[in-house]
């Protein structure tokens, strides 16, 4: 037996592979490995999506997105004061609107006592040097869910877009300062620069979501913002068909001549390619959304103990720095953040 085994090794010797290269160097060990990283995820990257909800003192969870609250305007504030000891350059805004709020004509958005003006106030006054990024769209504050207005069972542009100038311009007063429209309206980003200039905003910047794709991955924000269950039909007459790749680039092109600051892909993981060509074609200052539901999933396979959390959200956010990325709006923000500065 013990021949027979013998004769098995001498039947199978170890190669010996005479390799000049041999990549396994450059990773023998974490120095070295530091040594040769191409990409380095540092908090100057991250921008955090706040949810605000009216009250006191309130953190109300958000059951779609396990470790993500709703604020009172106070706590929003709070935890810009967070962001601010993290080193996170900038937080992002999006309102709970009580039901009795919302309407067919999403009134509430231009209201400069809405949530969202109410907690910029607030964070700006005590944060001065924190940036603040508003969202532009209806749907927080529509009855029916959608980001413009309905007529006939159609959303409309011009007119929505004519809602959409007042909505930025009450954030811009409120001392927001950067106007992020995710409507998809067709022209919404030339009209808003305009009538931001026009009113002595010429400083306020404007971070275009300009390749936002209708996704099934917003799910958990729509549960969050209170509008999943009041959504009608679907959004694909004016968000993105995810199968289209050259139409991104038409998008980015138009909202760049419009006089867009920054621009944004969105969602972020099925979407790496997007940002790549986005990166390579214009070379603007390029972000990308990690949104709710890319989130959700992190955070529900972590907790079953499927995936390492903590790895998957670094290993994602990376991901997105690879692919050209400047910088990410992202629910993982603070907790990347933390690991970050106990050292990666
Ligand atoms: C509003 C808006 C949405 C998101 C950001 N702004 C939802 C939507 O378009 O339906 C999604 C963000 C997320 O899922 O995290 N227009």
């Amino acid at each position: 037996k013990a021949e027979a085994k013998a004769e098995a090794k001498t039947v199978l010797p170890t190669p010996s592979l005479d390799l000049a290269v041999r990549p396994r160097r450059n990773r023998k060990s974490e120095w070295a490995r530091r040594l040769v990283r191409e990409n380095v995820l540092t908090t100057d990257d991250l921008i955090w999506p706040l949810f605000v909800v009216d009250g006191h003192n309130k953190r109300s969870a958000v059951s779609s997105m396990p470790g993500v609250d709703r604020l009172s305007v106070d706590q929003a504030v709070r935890d810009a004061e967070r962001a601010m000891q993290l080193n996170i350059p900038c937080i992002a805004l999006f309102p709970y609107t009580e039901a009795s709020l919302r309407d067919e004509h999403g009134s509430e958005a231009v209201n400069p006592e809405n949530l969202v003006c109410q907690s910029v106030r607030a964070i700006k006054n005590e944060f001065p040097n924190l940036g603040v990024l508003c969202d532009v769209a209806l749907d927080p504050f529509t009855s029916h869910g959608h980001d413009g207005l309905i007529e006939d069972g159609k959303i409309l542009n011009d007119e929505t877009v004519a809602v959409l100038v007042r909505q930025a311009l009450v954030q811009a007063e409120a001392g927001c300062d950067i106007i992020a429209p995710s409507d998809m309206m067709d022209g919404r980003v030339g009209a808003i620069r305009e009538a931001l200039d026009a009113a002595g905003f010429v400083d306020v910047q404007i971070m275009a979501y300009a390749a936002k794709y209708a996704s099934a991955f917003y799910g958990p924000f729509r549960d969050a913002i209170g509008s999943a269950k009041t959504l009608t039909g679907d959004k694909r007459t004016y968000q993105m068909d995810s199968a289209n790749s050259d139409e991104a680039l038409r998008e980015v092109e138009l909202d760049i001549a419009e006089g867009a600051d920054m621009v944004m892909v969105k969602p972020g993981m099925p979407y790496l390619d997007i940002v790549r060509r986005v990166k390579d074609t214009f070379a603007m200052p390029t972000f990308v959304y990690q949104v709710s539901g890319e989130y959700a999933m992190i955070a529900a396979a972590s907790n079953n103990g499927w995936i390492d959390g903590e790895r998957a959200m670094m290993e994602s956010l990376v991901g997105f720095k690879r692919a050209g990325a400047d910088g990410i709006l992202t629910y993982f923000a603070a907790q990347a953040a933390e690991k970050l500065k106990a050292g990666g």
